[in-house]
C-alpha cells in the first residue's frame, strides 16, 4: 500500500439521519466507491426518495467517476440503504462484512420472511472477511471487521484512511450503541482497540454525526484525537468501566426512529420488497414482538 496514492474522498451529510455517506475515488475521471449511501424515507407517508443519494450521483458525474463499489459497514437501524439505487442505475459491487447472514437470520425471524427470504448474504454482490483487501481503481482497499454495536460491522481502510461504520462517533459524541441483537459493548471495545493500533494520524471518517448543540456537523477525526479526547473510551479508559457506561448508555435509548423499515430493506442489499399484485410494495410492521 505504501506507493498507492491517496483517496480523494468527500462526505455528504444527511441532516434528517445523522448519516455521513462517501465518495472515495482515486482520481478525476476514475474509479470511485460509495460508502453507506442513505435513500430518503418519509416514515408517514411510506414514501422514499433519492434526494440524499442523489448528491453523490452528481458527485460522481462532476468527477467523471465510474462506480466500482457500494459499501456497507453493517445492517444500518437508522436509514434505508440507497445501494440498490445506485446499481440499478451506476452500476457497481455491494459489498458487505461476510457475517451478514447472522444478521440477516435474526431479523428473517422477526419479520417472520419465511423459506422465501435466503438468510446467507446472497442480496449481496461481495462478502467481505477481516483482512480481504480490493482495488478502487488505483487505491487499495482493505477490510477490518469491527463487530459490536452489530455481529458484522465492518470498517474500509483505504490509504490513510479508515470509514469506521458504527464504531466511535466524534471524540464529543463517543460510542455506537451496543443493544442491537447479537451486538455486545465488549467486543465493541476490542474492535475500537484495533482501530487505536493503526498508526496516531490515521483519519478516521464517522459513519454518523449528532451534532451537540453549538457545533456544526463534523465527521473527520484521528486515531490521536479519539484515543485522547473520546468521551466513553478516550483516555486509556478500562473495557470494564466501557461495558457498564455503554450498558448504563443503552439502557436509555429508544428504539431507532426508522429501525422496522430500515432493516427490512438493508438486509436485502437496499431492494425494495417485490410489488403486491397490485404493483405496490409493502413493509411489515411486527406488533408487540416477543
Ligand atoms: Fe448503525
Amino acid at each position: 500500500m505504501n506507493n498507492a496514492p491517496g483517496p480523494n474522498i468527500e462526505g455528504f451529510h444527511d441532516p434528517v439521519t445523522g448519516t455521513v455517506s462517501y465518495v472515495v475515488y482515486d482520481r478525476v475521471g476514475g474509479q470511485a466507491a460509495i460508502i453507506d449511501p442513505v435513500l430518503d424515507y418519509a416514515a408517514n407517508a411510506g414514501r422514499t426518495g433519492s434526494r440524499s443519494v442523489q448528491r453523490l450521483a452528481d458527485c460522481l458525474a462532476a468527477n467523471k467517476l465510474t462506480l466500482a463499489w457500494i459499501l456497507e459497514t453493517h445492517t444500518h437501524a437508522d436509514h434505508l440503504s440507497a445501494a440498490a439505487w445506485l446499481r440499478d442505475r451506476l452500476g457497481g459491487l455491494v459489498g458487505i462484512g461476510q457475517h451478514i447472514g447472522a444478521v440477516q437470520q435474526l431479523f428473517a425471524r422477526r419479520f417472520n420472511l419465511g423459506d422465501s427470504f435466503p438468510a446467507d448474504g446472497r442480496q449481496f454482490d461481495r462478502l467481505f472477511a477481516d483482512g480481504d483487501t480490493f482495488r478502487i481503481g488505483e487505491l487499495e482497499a482493505e477490510v477490518m471487521f469491527v463487530p459490536g454495536h452489530t455481529p458484522a460491522d465492518v470498517a474500509y481502510r483505504i490509504g490513510d484512511a479508515v470509514f469506521v461504520g458504527d464504531t466511535l462517533f466524534m471524540p464529543d459524541v463517543g460510542t455506537a450503541r451496543c443493544d442491537f441483537p447479537g451486538g455486545d459493548a465488549g467486543t465493541l471495545f476490542d474492535s475500537i482497540q484495533r482501530l487505536f493500533a493503526l498508526p496516531p494520524q490515521t483519519r478516521l471518517f464517522m459513519c454518523h454525526d449528532y451534532a451537540p448543540a453549538g457545533r456544526t456537523p463534523s465527521w473527520t477525526s484521528t486515531v490521536a484525537e479519539q484515543r485522547a479526547a473520546n468521551v466513553h473510551i478516550g483516555g486509556g479508559t478500562a473495557r470494564d468501566a466501557f461495558v457498564a457506561l455503554r450498558q448504563q448508555r443503552d439502557a436509555t435509548l429508544d428504539v431507532p426512529a426508522l429501525m422496522l423499515p430500515a432493516i427490512q430493506v438493508n438486509i436485502r442489499a437496499g431492494a425494495l420488497p417485490e410489488p403486491e399484485a397490485n404493483g405496490t410494495r409493502y413493509l411489515k410492521i411486527p406488533l408487540d414482538p416477543q
